[in-house]
This record gives C-alpha cells, sequence and structure tokens, in this order.
C-alpha cells in the first residue's frame, strides 16, 4: 500500500501564519502537523508516501522532508497548480499509485489513535474505499456520513456540510480508497464552491454500486484549519505527553512526568513551568517566567517575565515583557518587549488583542 499526504491549499483561515509557509508546516506541540501523518503512515508500514504540494511555498517542504530518509520513508512529490480540491489533488497520484491500495491523508489533520488496525483492516477486505467516521456537534461544518436505517452496516449517503442533517457522523480526513477512485473523479463535476470535492467522489462511488467500509474512530481526531483548532489541537496531544501512548518526540530531548525540555535548554531557578508543556533546544527560560500548562516552545527562544499558557510560540522568538499570553499564536522570530510607548510593528493581517 502507498500514502498520499495532501499539503496544497491556501490556509486562508489562518492568514497571516499561511503569508509564509504552508498551514501543514505549523507545530503542534513542536512538529509539523504534516509529520503526525507521515508518522502515522510509517507506523502502519506504508513507507512509499507521495506528498501534494501547492503553489503556497512548496519549496519548505521539500526542504523539511527532503526525499524522506531522515524519517524513514521515501517521499515523491506532486505538484498541484491550485487548489481544485481534495478529489483533483487524488486525481494527479494516479501514476504513481498505479495498481495498488491506498491511504490519503489531510496533512491538517491529527488523530489520536495510529492507523495500525485500520490499515491491516482495510488491506484484508474486498470493499472499494474505507472511511473512518467521528460523532461531532456541527455536522454543518464538515462532510457527513449517513447510514442505512434499515442496515446500520451500509453508509446510504456522503454529503458534504449538510445544512440539515440526521446524522452527526464526520468523514475524517483519512481516506483508504482503490485505483477505481480515479475514473469516478474523471467524471465529477466541481461543486458550488468551484472544487472538486472528495464527498461527492466517495457518494459518486456507493451510488455505482461499490461497497464502502466504515470504521467509528475512538479517542479524537482534529481538523485544524482555524488558529483556535491549531490551539485545541497543540492542548490534545500536549496531554498525550509522559503517558503510555505519548507521540513520538525528539529523542534529544528530556522528558519529566509532562513536561518536556530540549538540549542545553537553560531554565532559571525562578521561573515556573507547569505541564503539560514542550519546551524546544537551546532556549533560555527566565528570570521570573512562568511557562504553561499547554504551552508549546519551539527552538532558540528568549522568554523573559512572562506568563505564557495555552499558546504555541514557534522557533527563535524573544519575549522579555510583563505578558500574560494565552489562547495565541506567536509565530517563528517574533519579538515582544515591554515599551512605555506600545510600539508595534506587524504584519500583514496580524490580530492584535490587547
Ligand atoms: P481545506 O482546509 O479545505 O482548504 P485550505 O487548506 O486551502 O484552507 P482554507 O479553507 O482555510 O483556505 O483543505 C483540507 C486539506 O487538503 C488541507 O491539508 C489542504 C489540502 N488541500 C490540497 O492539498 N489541495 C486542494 O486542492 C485542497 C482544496 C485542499
Amino acid at each position: 500500500m502507498k500514502g498520499i499526504i495532501l499539503h496544497g491549499g491556501h490556509g486562508t483561515r489562518l492568514r497571516p501564519l499561511t503569508h509564509t509557509g504552508p498551514k501543514q508546516l505549523l507545530p503542534i506541540a513542536n512538529k509539523p502537523m504534516s509529520q503526525y501523518a507521515l508518522d502515522d503512515l510509517k507506523t502502519a508500514g506504508i513507507t512509499e508516501i507521495g506528498i501534494i504540494v501547492g503553489d503556497v511555498y512548496p519549496e519548505k517542504v521539500k526542504e523539511y522532508y527532503g526525499n524522506g530518509s531522515k524519517f524513514g520513508v521515501q517521499i515523491t512529490y506532486i505538484y498541484q497548480d491550485s487548489p481544485k480540491g481534495i478529489s483533483h489533488a487524488i486525481r494527479l497520484c494516479k501514476d504513481f499509485i498505479d495498481n495498488d491500495k491506498f491511504i490519503v491523508y489531510l496533512g491538517d489533520n491529527v488523530l489520536r489513535k495510529n492507523l495500525v488496525e485500520y490499515t491491516k483492516k482495510f488491506e484484508t477486505s474486498d470493499s472499494d474505499a474505507m472511511i473512518l467516521l467521528c460523532e461531532v456537534n456541527e455536522p454543518q461544518r464538515f462532510g457527513i456520513a449517513e447510514l442505512d436505517s434499515d442496515n446500520p452496516d451500509k453508509i446510504k449517503k456522503i454529503i458534504e456540510k449538510p445544512k440539515n442533517s440526521v446524522s452527526t457522523l464526520a468523514v475524517l480526513g483519512i481516506y483508504f480508497l482503490t485505483p477505481k477512485i480515479f475514473d469516478i473523479i474523471d467524471n465529477l463535476k466541481p461543486s458550488w464552491r468551484g472544487e472538486l470535492e472528495i464527498t461527492d467522489a466517495l457518494d459518486m462511488l456507493l451510488n455505482d454500486g461499490n461497497k464502502i467500509k466504515y470504521d467509528i474512530v475512538t479517542g479524537w481526531w482534529k481538523d485544524t484549519g482555524t488558529p483556535e483548532d491549531i490551539i485545541h489541537a497543540n492542548k490534545l496531544v500536549l496531554d498525550s505527553l509522559g503517558t503510555e501512548n505519548q507521540f513520538l518526540i525528539d529523542d534529544d530531548s528530556k522528558i519529566k512526568d509532562n513536561i518536556v525540555v530540549g538540549k542545553n535548554t537553560e531554565i532559571s531557578r525562578d521561573s515556573i513551568v507547569i505541564g503539560p508543556v514542550i519546551i524546544g533546544k537551546n532556549c533560555k527560560i527566565g528570570p521570573s517566567a512562568r511557562i504553561g500548562p499547554y504551552a508549546s516552545i519551539g527552538n532558540n527562544c528568549t522568554l523573559k517575565n512572562c506568563n505564557i499558557e495555552d499558546s504555541i510560540v514557534m522557533n527563535d522568538c524573544k519575549i522579555d515583557s510583563k505578558i500574560n499570553l494565552s489562547n495565541s499564536i506567536i509565530a517563528h522570530g517574533s519579538e515582544i518587549e515591554d515599551n512605555p510607548k506600545k510600539q508595534f510593528l506587524l504584519g500583514e493581517r496580524s490580530q492584535l488583542r490587547i
């Protein structure tokens, strides 16, 4: 089986963070969100991986993942000139997939449970596709699957963001597919938003009499389209620190209870770190800093006098201020310091609430 990671799209809901890179490289607990997908595929035994890159800094994706050898996989890059839809991106992979079964993983989805069991199920089944479903509170925000009321093993319909839905089962951004999907996509029409939708392709697959298996996921699943989603995903991943099933962390880091600290990071005696927290390499924390709970601090950060909780601070940031940061995302190389004149230098579409 092969794997596909979708790394295209414009990530408009995450601007300004996506003005300087693709959203899937934004860190959650100090790891790019698409690396959760890559690690999941690898853990399920899938090492031949195609990454769809779009028109938002594709070179940054290649620079990070390279040919995949650092991550124990082989990567092929496939270009999508503009975000014409998930089905459009999948169709571009036809030559790469050839006759194999495959898994498509949206690079902005994070799943608590790994894919080992689901992959085995699909590999040994005769289904034409398999999808994963999860109960949600706001079905109008997701692709939704409606089960057959007479035979709940069967999916009746798959609909994109329904206004009035009888079902609350969202379709996750992880699809188990066979090459049958390519012919289906060739006959798809763009939706009202001009995209070739994956939900339409799956629904057409069903209507053509094909078998789609499903599984309901246990544990959480997060689709990280907005800043709030990213902060929530960060919290969910940090909650796994120090547990038996924690997400993979850097080999160089030290972990004590639910606090992870990278190499060469110094924490002053008068500073407090309240887990779950992850702090990268070469950071200077203190004097008088209070970090956590639920903070992810990148590499090479200097944090003085500040309180940071429920937040993400990326690499190379300097904060020297009696500021309380919560529910915040501070991108690479940002600086915050006290100044009686309150002076700001903010990039396009910055958001400041003081
Ligand atoms: P979306 O979240 O639907 O789209 P987006 O990433 O462009 O974000 P926004 O709506 O804020 O502008 O995309 C879901 C995933 O699929 C995401 O990982 C990006 C990826 N994708 C592609 O690779 N190609 C595409 O054509 C589309 C639409 C999405």
